[in-house]
């Protein structure tokens, strides 16, 4: 099969008023045209409709951060699944370390989210990933496939409705990454354990590599086997720090 179109996604996290958030798409926008790789940017929930009417008719797609699992009902401050597309996002973050971790969110809680994420025609990013500790005991193969056993639904997964993004927790915002060598490893592993559950189909989804992807370092890591894109925190932040990153792809 030939190489996927590579997905370069900013996760903007809690950033950006409306003003700051429409300025940063439209300058991201404006530069877009001729990159090799997909482009996707996540704002926060409460400009994501504002963000999507600035990137209508663009090459950039526009993604939520989270999605609630329930089809609507007394959940206060969360959004649905619907909701997010409503507001005009095709993609949705799951399963974010920041959730898991900071938030207690469970795999089942994930894998009941990404149903919930598919049934109403988004593309799903679950986001899996060793923390150092579990790194340090040699468990990062373990964890990797636990996290992709639980989080992701039974049936219906797909390379069109589906994106799996390896983000070390603690090279999240640390400047740290893992080497080369071990960033494959990691991504082969996922393609393995996603073949053995989904046979062919398991090389038609995105495996993204996030944790500290910046323009410097995003030429050797989006080379590495199996590496089909990026989720990109702080460097998403500014325009040309994408632009950089995206424009790093080398395929
Ligand atoms: P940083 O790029 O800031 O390390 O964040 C990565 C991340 O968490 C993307 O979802």
């Amino acid at each position: 099969m030939a190489a996927l179109k590579k997905l370069i996604a900013g996760n903007w996290k809690m950033n950006m008023l409306a003003t700051d958030g429409v300025a940063l798409a439209r300058a991201i926008s404006a530069k877009a045209n001729g990159a090799s790789c997909d482009l996707l940017v996540c704002p926060p929930a409460t400009i994501l409709r504002s963000v999507a009417e600035a990137l209508a008719d663009t090459d950039v797609a526009v993604g939520g951060q989270d999605c609630h699992e329930a089809e609507s009902g007394a959940f206060t401050g969360d959004v649905s699944a619907a909701m997010v597309g409503d507001a005009g996002a095709s993609h949705v973050i799951l399963g974010h370390s920041e959730r898991r971790h900071g938030l207690d969110e469970s795999d089942a809680r994930v894998r009941a989210k990404t149903v919930a994420a598919h049934g109403v025609g988004l593309i799903a990013i679950v986001c899996i990933g060793e923390t150092e500790a579990e790194r340090d005991a040699g468990r990062t193969l373990d964890v990797l496939s636990a996290q992709l056993g639980g989080s992701l639904p039974d049936s219906g997964v797909s390379g069109t409705n589906t994106v799996v993004a390896y983000e070390p927790v603690w090279a999240i915002g640390t400047g740290r990454t893992p080497t080369l060598e071990e960033v494959e490893a990691a991504h082969t592993h996922i393609r393995t354990t996603l073949g053995a559950a989904l046979g062919g189909e398991a090389a038609a989804i995105r495996l993204l590599y996030g944790g500290s992807m910046k323009p410097e370092n995003a030429g050797p890591l989006l080379a590495v086997a199996n590496v089909d894109g990026g989720l990109i925190g702080g460097a998403s932040l500014d325009a040309e720090s994408f632009l950089a990153i995206a424009a790093a792809d080398a395929s």
